[in-house]
């Protein structure tokens, strides 16, 4: 009998340990990894406790995830996440937040339909499928047991920000940025980056016009489509024809590396790709490359030099936090009425970063450019080339000018009344001594401070991302401005 029960004692305590692993194991697969498939009758309520993301539905892999992502604090949008990364791939309501609240839902009976009563949301599928998976590749996929080969919907379809290998971006897709400033398009041989800068004001700023170097894209025939192409290049093909009509290289083109690739078209407007290397993002692709290029690379009213950065178009005003008066919207119109409450701006030696995309007259003279823009409410500025003779308008807000130092392109810009300038420069005497010393300190804590905040992006914190998704521009490292160090860390990414 004694010897049983001292049996019994070592068995146990030979076998307790594994048996510890064993409940751990069983239990925390069944709290983190949910389910692999959505089937009908299902229903999901975001959790009160839940601070950045609550997932409801992981890919066979575990890299990705469905689930509520808490946006603002207290706005949700279903979202598909790269878990390891936290980053999000696709949102299925970008432009419209539901409340993170128990009185919105997430059900499937049939088709999966997101809603909150309160806010009248409603956001469906439309399909009347059998299950809901989540493919390895971020594909979320409705699934049926009549179903031939294509998915009756799939998130492929709706890109949001961003695309992974092998998606297809066509003609009726759009990509557009978190803050809803830049979007992406195909045009019949070329892909386009246009900026919102103002309501209807569609204004292109990239033309990527197809290459044709190893197939031509004939005209009028099947439309063209992108896919980022697992051999390490975002290439433009004609359906039916499998060759690329164009290639644009990743910088992984043609080397061992194999990591999971993505675009992303980022709130600062540059299209980015990425490949994962296992535990981070890395830069892999850049559609723009100067920072000056980028369509407002110093935010409103701002003026971008290659060597020295960002400053002000207006040069009483010291750039700072990232624009020089506060943002404006809407015209100079009222009721068709035109309404002069605005003051002018001049500035030489100063151009639109992106002027052979942009619509001009051809005037005799920077009079005569002024005038036009003066005159028309709605528009907000005029570049006048003085060799050319061509007059760039602007029917925007100011955005970034580039410096350039051929003082004949003169810039006539309308300021409302009453924006105000974010800081005044003293710029008398001795005070300036005092004042660069002050910027000095200034850009020394600014730039410590940024390069922590970058450092712990990198790191993967999860919140600050998140916040940023309907704010404004995260400073990735490559448009670090406001600091001085805009050089070093521009040369350290490219
Ligand atoms: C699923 O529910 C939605 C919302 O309640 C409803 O509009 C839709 O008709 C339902 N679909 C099916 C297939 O029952
Ligand atoms: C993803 O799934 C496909 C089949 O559906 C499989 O061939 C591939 O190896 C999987 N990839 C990963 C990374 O699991
Ligand atoms: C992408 O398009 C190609 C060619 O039209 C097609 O063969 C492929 O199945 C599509 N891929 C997806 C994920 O839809
Ligand atoms: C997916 O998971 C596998 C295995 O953990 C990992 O090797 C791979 O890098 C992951 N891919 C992505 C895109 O996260
Ligand atoms: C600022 O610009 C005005 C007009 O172009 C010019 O007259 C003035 O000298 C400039 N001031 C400084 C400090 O550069
Ligand atoms: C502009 O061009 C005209 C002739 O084309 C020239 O006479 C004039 O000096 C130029 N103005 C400036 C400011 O360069
Ligand atoms: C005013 O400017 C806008 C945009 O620049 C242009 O579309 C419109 O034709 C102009 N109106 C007149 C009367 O010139």
């Amino acid at each position: 009998m004694e010897t049983h029960f001292i049996n019994l004692a070592i068995f146990l305590r030979a076998t307790l340990p594994f048996l510890y692993t064993l409940t751990i194991l069983l239990f925390s697969t069944t709290a983190t990894a949910t389910i692999s498939e959505i089937s009908r009758g299902f229903k999901a309520t975001p959790n009160s406790s839940t601070e950045t993301f609550q997932p409801l539905l992981y890919d066979s892999s575990g890299n990705f995830s469905l689930g509520f992502l808490r946006v603002n604090k207290t706005q949700l949008a279903l979202a598909v996440l790269h878990v390891p990364s936290s980053e999000p791939f696709w949102l299925a309501n970008p432009a419209q937040l539901a409340r993170w609240s128990d009185r919105t839902h997430l059900t499937f009976n049939g088709s999966l339909v997101l809603s909150d009563p309160n806010t009248k949301f409603y956001w469906s599928t439309h399909t009347d499928a059998d299950h809901v998976v989540l493919l390895n590749n971020s594909n979320l996929v409705t699934k049926s047991a009549n179903q031939t080969e294509l998915p009756a919907w799939q998130s492929f379809d709706s890109p949001t920000d961003t695309l992974v290998e092998n998606q297809n971006f066509t003609s009726t897709m759009v990509l557009i940025s978190t803050n809803r400033l830049y979007s992406m398009k195909l045009g019949a041989d070329f892909i386009g980056l246009y900026a919102n800068f103002n309501k209807g004001s569609n204004q292109i700023y990239l033309r990527h016009k197809a290459m044709e170097a190893k197939t031509e894209i004939v005209e009028n025939q099947a439309p063209i489509y992108a896919q980022i192409n697992p051999d390490r290049y975002l290439g433009m093909y004609q359906t039916g024809n499998p060759l690329p009509a164009d290639v644009q290289k990743f910088n992984s083109f043609q080397t061992p590396v194999t990591g999971f690739l993505r675009v992303r078209l980022e709130p600062d407007g540059n299209l980015i790709g990425y490949f994962w290397d296992g535990s981070t993002w890395v830069l892999d692709y850049q559609a723009i490359s100067q920072t000056c290029e980028l369509p407002s690379a110093c935010g409103s009213y701002g003026l971008c030099n290659a060597r020295n950065g960002c400053s002000c178009l207006d040069n009483r005003t010291e750039f700072a936090s990232g624009e020089c008066f506060t943002a404006q919207s809407g015209d100079f119109c009222s009721d068709g009425v035109p309404r002069n409450n605005f003051w002018v701006l001049r500035r030489n030696g100063v151009e639109p970063p992106y002027k052979e995309l942009m619509r001009y007259d051809t005037t005799s003279s920077l009079g005569q450019c002024e005038k036009l823009c003066e005159r028309n409410c709605s528009c907000w500025g005029a570049v006048f080339n003085n060799a050319s003779g061509f007059c760039y308008m602007m029917d925007y807000p100011i955005q970034t000018l580039v410096s350039v130092g051929d003082e004949t392109k003169m810039g006539y810009f309308k300021v409302r009344e009453g924006a105000g300038r974010k800081k005044m420069n003293v710029g008398v005497g001795a005070g300036i001594g005092v004042m660069c010393g002050v910027v000095l300190i200034l850009v020394g804590i600014v730039g410590a401070w940024r390069f922590r905040v970058w450092k712990r992006k990198r790191g993967g914190e999860v919140k600050s991302r998140f916040m940023d998704l309907n704010g404004g521009v995260s400073p990735g490292p490559y448009k670090d401005l406001g600091s001085a160090s805009f050089r070093s860390i521009e040369m350290g990414t490219t």
